[in-house]
């Protein structure tokens, strides 16, 4: 079907009215129906339909709109012009609608044609999830966040120097004992895989000028033998608070909150004390069973109370290696076994669940 290309203007056509203009539009919007079935079955027919009602040089539109639409008396303009753009959204969007049309049942033949049924359901993919270790560290860093502390990360390539002689463990000391090391040798000299994120708190302080409120995630290494609570590698969270005026009391403070903030409002905190080359005095952080909530059961070994990690206030000696004077600083620090936390925390009692990433396992942790 050729289209008329509408040449003649309205008052031409004697369209002296808005009920004889809209009869003329009523017309094109006919003409247009009667196109689109006879011509619009196929994506070549669609494609000549395109050029021959929407095309910008000389489809029909354009001619509508040069012949009926601009020269349009004054006191027919305004329905002369919303004439025009209801036809002009109308075909566009049957156009548009035919084009989806034609292009899904061209993938349905082609489907049909390789074999392949359309209707059957979709292969479900599902969506991966933080790991649990992840969502552990989240929300320990979330609570020293929440009171001022930030998160920096380092190497877990060390130096014997960050990793032991700048937090007063030199050598033969027997705190290196109990940390066995892998130790790297090349080229540089000695390096080692870190056997704990304390070595943050050295290159922390050697850039930066207190005060220092950080929180250090990562994995440390040590040789041990593996069971059910051991692996070679694990994930700590290192913290430290440097100040002019940091007291113990700030310490107990903030051991308190984070311990509540982790456990629950009703958990209380026990510290005993204990030992590290880098704290002076050192303690390990208890707190009340979350199982029987200290009233004594098989997890507490009917102690009431659970080791969350260990701390204490910075050793001054620790200091004379970045330069910070230990008559005007003071501070605190804490190492937590992130793996550990996690097991304590959602009932786990094999840490190699953790790694071997059995979906049926990671499930639980959504
Ligand atoms: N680095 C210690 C470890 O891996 C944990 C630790 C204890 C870190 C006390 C500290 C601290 O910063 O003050 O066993």
């Amino acid at each position: 079907m050729t289209i008329d290309p509408t040449t003649q203007t309205l008052a031409q056509l004697g369209a002296l009215t808005p009920e004889a203009v809209a009869r003329r539009f009523a017309e094109v919007r006919q003409r247009f129906d009667a196109d689109i079935e006879e011509r619009g079955s196929d994506a070549t027919g669609r494609a000549a339909l395109v050029a021959d009602w929407v095309g910008r040089r000389s489809g029909a539109l354009t001619s509508i709109g040069d012949h009926w639409l601009k020269p349009a008396p004054l006191e027919l303009k305004r329905v002369v012009g919303q004439e025009f753009q209801n036809l002009k959204a109308y075909v566009e969007a049957v156009l548009e609608e035919r084009g989806k049309e034609i292009e899904a049942a061209r993938e349905r033949a082609t489907a049909a044609a390789q074999g392949i049924d359309l209707s059957l359901p979709g292969v479900h993919r599902a969506i991966g999830t933080r790991h649990l270790i992840r969502q552990t560290f989240d929300e320990l860093i979330g609570i020293f966040f929440s009171i001022g502390f930030s998160v920096v990360e380092g190497p877990e390539i060390e130096t014997p120097y960050y990793n032991f002689e700048a937090l007063n463990i030199p050598e033969h000391h027997p705190a290196r004992d109990n940390m066995d090391t892998f130790y790297i040798e090349g080229a540089q000299g000695s390096h080692l895989l870190r056997t704990h994120t304390s070595p943050m708190q050295i290159r922390t302080m050697e850039k930066q000028q207190p005060p220092v409120r950080i929180v250090v995630p990562g994995k440390a290494y040590r040789r041990d033998n593996p069971d059910a609570t051991h692996g070679y590698m694990f994930h700590q969270l290192e913290g430290l608070a440097v100040d002019t005026d940091i007291t113990f009391c700030d310490f107990k403070g903030t051991v308190e909150y984070f311990v509540r903030e982790f456990l629950g409002p009703q958990a209380k905190t026990r510290l005993r004390p204990s030992y590290f080359p880098f704290t002076e005095p050192s303690a390990e952080v208890d707190a009340t069973c979350h199982v029987c909530g200290g009233e004594g059961c098989r997890i507490c070994k009917f102690s009431g109370w659970i080791e969350l990690f260990g701390a204490g206030m910075v050793d001054p000696a620790v200091y004379g290696f970045v330069d910070y004077d230990p008559e005007k600083l003071s501070g605190f620090a804490f190492g937590m076994g992130v793996d550990r936390l996690a097991m304590m925390k959602y009932g786990i009692i094999e840490l190699p669940l953790l790694f071997q990433n059995d979906v049926r396992f990671l499930r639980q942790f959504p």
